[in-house]
């Protein structure tokens, strides 16, 4: 199979196929098991601009370890206010300044629609590391990944996304990225933060989609729940984050109703969702999901950078 990732934008997992995704997973396997000197050699001299416009601490620091462990450099915008931004500058012109000493472009923003606008104005690749409510597809390929290491298998599950469903961008990618592996997918959220009308539009014959707001409805049925954030910063009224804070608190009485080896996910970061006493629990898995970030991105890079991968 031809490299599908190579010289591509990232943008929204939709663009990729359930093969591509395996062949990602694959290279993902694969650097796992390479010398650290053949690591090294993926990507020497090659530099990765990380643009990071809204807070991160997972994707920005993964994406710069991951291209570290494969021999390439990093550069970084950790925040508009310390960038010619502050002056005016607008995001063409920044975009179009740093494709001249990158590689390969990270962009996280606030603006749904950026890192596309992004992809349309440089030639060199550029991954979205978060638009807006957007997307967030290399999320969804790392946690993908992490079901599929965890649970052996990707196909035929049955997964609880819960929480902030409307503004959670990570929800959207991880949604469309499943649907390529026929899920059956519980949507639990408070009413007024049920999935967009989009969503549901383009899952419609992709996935068996339902929708719950007590998650103990279905949490005896399931091979992982998928928690997430209510995006404090994206609700339009602080009234309305006080109507919903706090709607779901995952703990060790909820985790007993569930299968013994349910898997806890969480693309992280937490505020109170899930409690502290889980993450002594077999069941969590949310920080080894985040080691797998670097693991998906270092292959993710490496396959954008090289047309063959290593054998
Ligand atoms: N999961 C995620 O996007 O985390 P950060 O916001 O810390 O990058």
């Amino acid at each position: 199979m031809i490299n599908p990732f190579y010289g591509r934008d990232i943008i929204s997992i939709r663009d990729f196929s359930k093969l591509d995704l395996e062949y990602l997973f694959r290279m993902s396997d694969k650097i796992q098991k390479l010398s650290h000197d053949e690591l090294k050699g993926l990507a020497p001299g090659k530099l990765l601009g990380t643009l990071f416009f809204e807070p991160s601490t997972r994707t920005r620091l993964s994406f710069e370890a991951a291209m570290l462990s494969i021999g390439g450099g990093t550069v970084s915008i950790v925040e508009a206010r310390t960038t010619s931004i502050e002056k005016g500058e607008n995001l063409n012109d920044t975009v179009k300044t740093v494709e001249s000493y990158v590689d390969i472009m990270v962009l996280r923003h606030h603006m749904e629609g950026a890192a596309r606008f992004a992809a349309q104005i440089t030639q060199k690749p550029v991954i979205n590391g978060g638009s807006g409510i957007e997307e967030h597809p290399t999320q969804a390929m790392l946690d993908i990944y992490t079901l599929l290491k965890l649970r052996g298998r990707i196909t035929n599950l049955k997964i609880a996304v819960i929480g902030d469903l409307k503004y959670g961008r990570t929800v959207y990618s991880l949604l469309y990225g499943l649907a390529n592996f026929n899920p059956q997918i519980f949507l639990v959220s408070p009413p007024d933060l049920m999935v967009r009308d989009e969503a549901l539009i383009d899952l419609e014959g992709k996935a068996k989609l339902s929708q719950h707001e007590n998650i103990e409805e279905i949490i005896h049925d399931v091979d992982a729940i998928y928690v997430t954030r209510i995006q404090k910063e994206r609700l339009p009224d602080p009234l309305e984050y006080e109507k919903v804070k706090g709607s779901y608190v995952i703990d060790n009485k909820l985790l007993s109703k569930g299968r013994e080896d349910l898997m806890v996910l969480h693309p992280l970061p937490r505020a109170t969702e899930i409690k502290s006493e889980v993450d002594k629990t077999p069941n969590a898995k949310y920080f080894i999901q985040a080691q797998y970030g670097k693991i998906v991105r270092a292959a993710l890079i490496s396959l954008m950078l090289n047309e063959q991968p290593p054998n």
